[in-house]
């Protein structure tokens, strides 16, 4: 800096980024927040464990909450532009985040993720936030700040899981590593993440090991449940009583976990249409997804707390495989018809639990009623949107539910004699079990 110069001249590490440098940086993590969350929405239905299947759908909302706060700061630090759908210099580096989606295996995707792309986003904002500065770009020091911290528990979680998978699949363990490798490689080829300018380069082409994505036709279950796809015998015997008392609180715990058909089917779907609505459907249904998986943990948590032997209890398939092989549509159609079915009778059970001191069941189902009405206002909106998008008629929603009902109405029907003698023997021992905890199922030692 010349020393002659007429001007107050100091060298500042506070003016290193000025407004629009800052967004460019922003939109690049906006982008690879996008493609991490999408590509773990869609592999929900196959991995197995209920942990990773609920944690995931944690994760997926967190990095959808992280990435709708780039996003909108972005819009603030470049006002008033609002174009934000192109990648630009960046598009190597995005559609390098978007190749976990076509991962060749479970722990691949695990170590993929878990190993190379969270740890890239992690250094990244570790040294946005140290270089960047926290008087002008304060409200950006906020949310970055904990979406680093959250990335940290993230990626302990992906290892952790990577491991497991990879001490109970052996075989996987060579290709799993090779394309964690790959992509690692990819990734210092474009030159990471980083919070240098980026100059666009030329896509490499497909990675080695590749598999193209597609939805799976079954979903992967937990070998800790007693495995099945009809997982009461009311769903397939319309003479079955829901119930009342003991059987409530049981026939209600065990709905609760199997919403992890729901779980699933909120990935799948959030991915399906993620190039094909706007933004805030991702944003939206990433909230779903994770409002789903804390349905089903409220009926884990319960069992649980009762005392059951999770062997014993029925975690089925059945929703999910009615809508396999169809347009992704009639996944959003099942999650919104048939989620929402039951608004009406949630306050009523909510108050029998009441009634029977059970103020955990009381409890949970209080706030999923909550959560339902929200989802419900989803459902409307994105399936309207969804079929103008498409150019089609917003009205034919009537045709998708009806379309929906026959599909599970058909499924159902597949129902062997067999499985529905196994699901009614379940169902009285569980019962049985339940009795011996007489009055009610208590979780705390009443007085
Ligand atoms: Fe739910
Ligand atoms: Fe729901």
């Amino acid at each position: 800096m010349s020393q002659s110069s007429p001007f107050l001249l100091k060298s500042q590490t506070r003016a290193r980024w000025m407004r629009l440098d800052t967004a460019q940086l922003l939109k690049r993590f906006y982008f690879c927040e996008r493609k991490i969350l999408t590509s773990c929405a869609a592999w929900i239905p196959a991995t197995a464990s209920l942990e990773i299947k609920t944690t995931l759908a944690r994760f997926v909302w967190q990095n959808a909450e992280t990435a709708h706060a780039l996003r909108n700061r972005v819009f603030e630090l470049r006002f008033p532009n609002r174009v934000l759908e192109e990648e630009g210099a960046d598009q190597t580096l995005v559609e390098l985040f978007g190749a976990a989606k076509d991962s060749p295996s479970v722990p691949a995707f695990l170590l993929c993720i878990g190993k190379v792309l969270l740890p890239a986003l992690r250094d990244s904002y570790q040294a946005y936030l140290t270089s960047s500065d926290s008087i002008a770009d304060g409200p950006t020091h906020r949310f970055l700040s904990l979406a680093l911290t959250e990335k940290l528990e993230q990626i302990a979680a992906f290892e952790r899981w990577a491991e497991s998978e990879l001490s109970s699949c052996p075989a996987l363990r060579a290709g799993a590593h090779e394309w964690a490798a790959a992509v690692a490689d990819r990734l210092s080829q474009v030159e990471g993440i980083g919070v240098a300018t980026s100059s666009a380069g030329a896509s490499t082409g497909p990675l080695p090991g590749r598999m193209t994505y597609s939805i799976p036709d079954r979903p992967a279950r937990d070998s800790r449940f007693w495995p099945c796809r009809f997982y009461w015998p009311d769903i397939v015997d319309p003479t079955f009583p829901y119930g009342e008392g003991m059987q409530l609180q049981l026939r209600s715990a065990v709905s609760h976990i199997n919403e992890v058909w729901a779980i699933e089917t909120g990935g799948v779907m959030l991915s399906a249409f993620a190039d094909v609505l706007p933004w805030e459907w991702i944003h939206d249904s990433a909230r779903w997804t994770y409002d789903e998986s804390r349905h089903c943990r409220m009926g884990y948590e319960r069992l649980v707390a009762w005392g059951f032997d999770l062997a014993q209890i029925p975690v089925g398939t059945y929703i999910y495989d009615s809508a396999s092989g169809q347009d992704p549509i009639y996944r959003l159609g099942m999650l919104y018809f048939f989620e929402t079915k039951n608004i009406r009778h949630k306050l009523r059970r909510a108050q029998l639990f009441h009634k029977y001191g059970d103020a955990l069941s009381e409890h949970d189902m209080d706030f999923d009623w909550a959560d339902e009405t929200i989802h419900a206002g989803y459902g409307k909106h994105w399936l309207s949107e969804l079929l103008a998008a498409r150019g089609e008629d917003p009205a034919a929603q009537d045709l998708i539910r009806q379309r929906c009902g026959e599909l599970v109405a058909s499924y159902v029907a597949t129902a062997t004699a067999q499985e529905v003698t196994d699901i009614k023997r379940i169902a009285s021992a569980l019962m049985k079990q339940a009795e011996q905890k007489q009055p009610y199922l208590q979780t705390e030692p009443s007085d």
